[in-house]
């Protein structure tokens, strides 16, 4: 076979495969990749079945179930006070990944440049790349992790065409304030800069936080895709269902990707999200029950050497650990899994230049006894 140049030379195995393998093989409890190791709702799987024995078995709607789109609507204006249509605005994906892939793919021209703030979910860069984009990182502020907006516009060109935007963030529990969307907002205005807006996090904010979706910003929502996981939000990251909501100009564009790609969702899901999603209750209690993950562990990892950052959303806190290790946190996450048996995520592989603030991070997504065991483990390390 005649070799070809790799479009993602620079690419290897994500993180998350790579400590989750980790963990396995040495028996490690896996607080490294983000997802919950606690049941799901069974009035969600109860209603798949009942979906699936009703006869939910084929393709559904292009763009999504209809009924479903609806139920994303009303939550939507009930939310975010956003009036969005579900016939041109809103397309069900095979999770929010993928509505972020998609929406780099419809936009992106070769040379064009997309900003992204770091660290950054491991997915933007590689699929900025693979669509022949330029990515143009842009620092967050250690140790807060805060925006540095006089960087940010420093940043932009004439080649600018979109902005990626996380919050709540992963890796680091930062959110964004209603100041940082006034910010982008003065940015772009007058510009063709589109904002990708990664909320996949959006159920789960503490200590009194309101989520700042960009669908409350009218001026910004017109040139924006913003992308939710269902997963994140139901306990069933497996499911890989999520969606994407923007204008009909960028929704029109991002359906000609989308139709040739997945075609349509996963029917069955959709068909029992449409129902659970009269369930306020389900989401509106997430706050809560992170927050008292959140707090749980950090109780239990009060007598640990780590000290912690403030984590004020997502499934994420991260910890340093600068003050009694030396090693870079590629090797000090390896030893923790392999001698310590508690699998993490080093931070610098969320930067493109590989930034090494000691710094790693823990997923608090967890049952209590998942949470103790690690603690005590972690305990003991000096
Ligand atoms: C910031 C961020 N965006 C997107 C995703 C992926 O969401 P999904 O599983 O729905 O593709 C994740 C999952 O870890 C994430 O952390």
């Amino acid at each position: 076979m005649n070799a070809f140049p790799s479009k993602l030379p620079h690419v290897g195995t994500t993180i998350f495969t790579v400590m989750s393998s980790l963990a396995l093989e040495h028996n490690a409890i896996n607080l490294s990749q983000g997802f919950p190791d606690f049941p799901m709702d069974p009035d969600l799987i109860g209603l798949v079945s009942k979906a699936m024995s009703a006869g939910a078995n084929q393709y559904t709607h292009m763009n999504g179930y209809i009924p479903l789109r609806g139920q994303i609507a009303s939550k939507i204006e009930r939310l975010y006070g956003a009036s969005v249509d579900p016939e041109t605005n809103i397309t069900v994906t095979p999770g929010g990944t993928y509505a972020l892939y998609t929406a780099l793919t419809c936009v992106l021209h070769p040379g064009d440049e997309v900003i992204v703030l770091e660290p950054a979910y491991d997915s933007y860069i590689p699929s900025i790349e693979v669509n022949g984009g330029i990515a143009v990182t842009v620092p967050l502020q250690f140790p807060s992790y805060s925006i540095d907006w006089e960087r940010v516009r420093a940043a932009v060109t004439t080649k600018t065409r979109m902005l990626i935007l996380n919050t709540p963030h992963n890796p680091t529990g930062s959110v964004w304030k209603a100041s940082d969307f006034l910010e982008l907002q003065d940015m772009v205005r007058g510009t063709r800069i589109l904002i990708l807006s990664d909320e996949v996090y959006e159920h789960i904010t503490f200590d009194g936080y309101q989520h700042q979706s960009i669908l409350r910003y009218p001026e910004l929502r017109e040139r924006a895709f913003a992308c939710s996981s269902f997963g994140k939000s139901y306990h069933c990251t497996g499911w890989k269902i999520g969606y994407c909501v923007a204008p009909a100009w960028l929704t029109k564009e991002f359906r000609k990707v989308h139709q040739f790609n997945c075609f349509s969702t996963n029917t069955p899901a959709q068909v029992a999200l449409a129902t659970y999603l009269d369930n306020y209750e389900a989401y509106e209690s997430l706050p809560g029950f992170f927050q008292a993950k959140r707090d749980y562990f950090l109780e239990l990892m009060r007598d640990s050497p780590f000290a912690f950052l403030d984590s004020k959303g997502s499934y994420f806190i991260l910890a340093s650990y600068k003050h009694f290790s030396q090693e870079d946190d590629k090797e000090f996450s390896v030893r923790l899994t392999k001698d310590h048996g508690v699998a993490v995520i080093p931070v610098s592989v969320f930067y493109r230049d590989g930034k090494d603030d000691k710094v790693i991070r823990f997923c608090f997504a967890k049952a209590e006894k998942t949470l103790e065991e690690a603690a005590l483990r972690l305990r003991k390390l000096r």
